[in-house]
């Protein structure tokens, strides 16, 4: 990493017409995070976030609420910037693709590429979906709906402005290839090759006609067209340094964009490709993170249950909400958000772990010290089990590829070993039987909390900061320096507080455990549960039902079973596949149709069905334990 430039990383910039919800919250959390820590390091840090105003559903719900699309959207970015202070986040700078200078910077840079011959018109016709505002051809519609959304795509033809983006089909390969950390995680990375590898790229349309869209920005080479939303919003990344930070303007290229596996394919395969087409160098790293489900389903209005940051903070805290979202799973990948989960973490990390930690040591510093801290280094095993996982925790490689888990995993390391440093050296007993022995190991904890303290910052801000108040450091900032073990101190007297994250005794909690208890069954229950492999053999509609399939399958022997997945599938779908099969239920008639047993299936995060199948061949019959 080059240390001598300013570090700059970026969020998405938010559709203003979404209300700002648990996942919008997570990619500017992570964004805070890692800017936090660098700020510690002494690096100088751009932090840009933002809100994407222009298109058609920006257009078409302004002309609902009788307003003008930009009135509309200077009402609706105020919930992300109140958001975004209510998290505690810490960004630099925020854009918004309506600013006059941004629009500018587009219209700059498409000249640009328009008199290098890098964009063209062309006739174009396609299958159009309106709320996704996206072309698709005919291949990538779903039963003739749109892939993304499900929803009725219209056909159209029209002629519209194209960059010419498959010409860098070849070198993103190869740069792709030859830059292993420039898409994260590697599985992002090896799906963008696969999409690469596997069909020709097209070029990219970028106008609508302003017959049909109003509200862009006007292209500078014609009138009658506005730019399509990406190449408007990508470009933000670029303008907010011109204008927003023009002091940072060698700070290009950004360290890092951080955005959601969804806008994977725009950012590696748009964004780069424009880039290398403006000749610009790419930034160093996109890393894609995880979708959160809301307890196993899908987030979405239509389920209503879209989680809402606000009702979280206002519930548990800010701090135990940062501290949970990125705890409770690793960062690339897709995480389920319950309250439930999200107790158990106040409950068992803050309260129990740490917060006890901090309790305990501050009540006996108050008892054996009254609130004084003596110096008293000595080379033991406990100071150099911290230093050793100090060292351990600010490997900038886990901080830089975003494994904010292992990392919080690595600091409640520090925090277990001082809980058990304080249960094996007994501070009652002592100052009973060796007080002289007292103010070392009292030292020895303060000083670990306050390493604890330093690494809890970026992701528990408020809290880190209440942590180094009680622990008598308000005249000292939490700075890089202060994860040395050997500090230079003056006077110092240690100060209780209230109960940094008090445990949260929820009744419902309580009855839900409870409930899963009574659920459990034991390996003999299990036992009676015979599941085989079963090959189907022939499947075919049950009449007047669109629901039923009926399918023979070889599990040993050959069985008719019924199965209710003719929305998802359909009969030839089925033939040749490895089942699993439960083959001791009884007998049942579907429809008038006899059914012996019955296969099994689980529910995708669409609401979908998706049949278990075997991974490699088995034989049919063989039975699964
Ligand atoms: N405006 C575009 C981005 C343009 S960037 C040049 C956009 N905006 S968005 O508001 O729809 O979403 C932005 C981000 O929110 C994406 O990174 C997306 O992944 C994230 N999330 C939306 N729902 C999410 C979850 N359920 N879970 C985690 N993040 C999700 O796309």
């Amino acid at each position: 990493m080059n240390q001598n430039k300013g570090f700059y990383i970026t969020t998405p910039i938010y559709y203003v017409n979404d209300i700002p919800h648990i996942g919008h919250a997570y990619t500017t959390v992570a964004a805070d995070i890692l800017s936090r820590y660098m700020r510690l390091k002494g690096r100088e840090v751009f932090f840009l976030t933002g809100t994407d105003e222009h298109g058609q559903k920006v257009e078409k719900a302004a002309q609902q609420k009788g307003k003008n699309p930009k009135e509309h959207a200077d009402i609706m970015v105020e919930n992300f910037k109140n958001l975004w202070k209510a998290l505690n986040i810490s960004n630099d700078a925020f854009i918004r693709t309506t600013d006059e200078d941004h629009k500018k910077t587009v219209q700059y840079i498409m000249q640009k590429l328009f008199d290098k011959g890098e964009i063209v018109k062309k006739k174009y016709s396609g299958m159009y979906c309106t709320p996704c505002e996206r072309f698709w051809t005919e291949k990538d519609l779903i039963e003739g709906k749109c892939p993304d959304c499900g929803r009725e795509v219209d056909c159209i033809e029209e002629e519209n402005y194209f960059f010419l983006m498959s010409k860098y089909q070849q070198p993103l390969i190869e740069y792709i290839e030859s830059n292993p950390g420039y898409i994260l995680p590697e599985s992002r990375k090896n799906e963008v090759l696969g999409f690469l590898k596997s069909k020709p790229l097209g070029d990219l349309c970028i106008s609508r006609p302003k017959q049909r869209l109003q509200w862009g920005i006007t292209l500078p080479f014609d009138e009658d067209y506005v730019t399509y939303v990406w190449f408007d919003a990508l470009v933000n990344y670029y303008s907010a340094l011109n204008y927003l930070a023009p002091s940072h303007i060698e700070w290009w290229p950004p360290d890092h964009h951080l955005i959601g596996k969804d806008i994977l394919t725009t950012h590696a395969v748009y964004w780069s490709t424009m880039l290398m087409a403006l000749e610009l160098p790419l930034p160093r790293n996109i890393f894609a993170h995880g979708w959160w489900t809301v307890e196993g389903k899908k987030m979405s209005k239509s389920l209503g249950n879209v989680v809402n940051p606000w009702e979280i903070i206002d519930k548990y805290g800010v701090d135990a909400f940062r501290y949970f979202l990125f705890r409770e799973v690793s960062f690339g990948l897709d995480g389920d958000f319950s309250e439930e989960a999200l107790i158990r973490r106040i409950n068992n990390d803050l309260a129990n772990d740490l917060g006890n930690l901090l309790n305990r040591f501050l009540a006996m510093n108050e008892k054996y010290m009254k609130g004084k801290i003596e110096k008293h280094y000595k080379d033991d095993n406990f100071s150099k089990e911290i230093v050793n996982l100090t060292r351990e925790i600010d490997d900038e490689k886990l901080w830089d590829e975003f494994k904010f888990n292992i990392v919080l995993e690595k600091i409640w390391n520090a925090v277990s070993l001082t809980n058990n440093y304080i249960a094996k050296k007994e501070p009652w007993r002592l100052s009973k039987e060796a007080p002289e022995k007292l103010p070392h190991i009292l030292f020895n904890i303060w000083n670990a909390i306050r390493i604890i303290a330093v690494f809890l910052y970026p992701f528990m801000p408020d809290k880190a900061l209440k942590i180094w108040d009680a622990l008598g450091l308000r005249e000292y900032g939490i700075d890089y320096k202060m994860l040395n073990w050997e500090i230079e101190i003056k006077e110092i007297k240690t100060q209780k507080v209230e109960q940094l994250f008090p445990r949260i005794e929820k009744q419902e909690v309580k009855k839900k455990q409870e409930e899963k208890v009574e659920d459990l069954i034991g390996i003999e229950d299990f036992m009676k549960i015979k599941l085989r492999v079963g090959k189907v053999l022939s499947a075919e509609r049950v009449k007047g039902s669109k629901k039923l399939i009926k399918l023979i399958v070889d599990i040993g022997e050959q069985r008719q079973i019924v199965a209710g997945i003719g929305e998802q599938y359909s009969p030839e779908d089925l033939i040749g596949k490895f089942i699993v099969v439960l083959s001791n239920l009884k007998p049942a008639k579907l429809m008038g149709v006899e059914s012996q047993g019955m296969l099994l299936a689980a529910t995708g995060n669409d609401g979908k069905i998706s049949i278990l199948t075997v991974e490699k061949e088995v034989n049919p019959g063989s039975s699964i334990k």
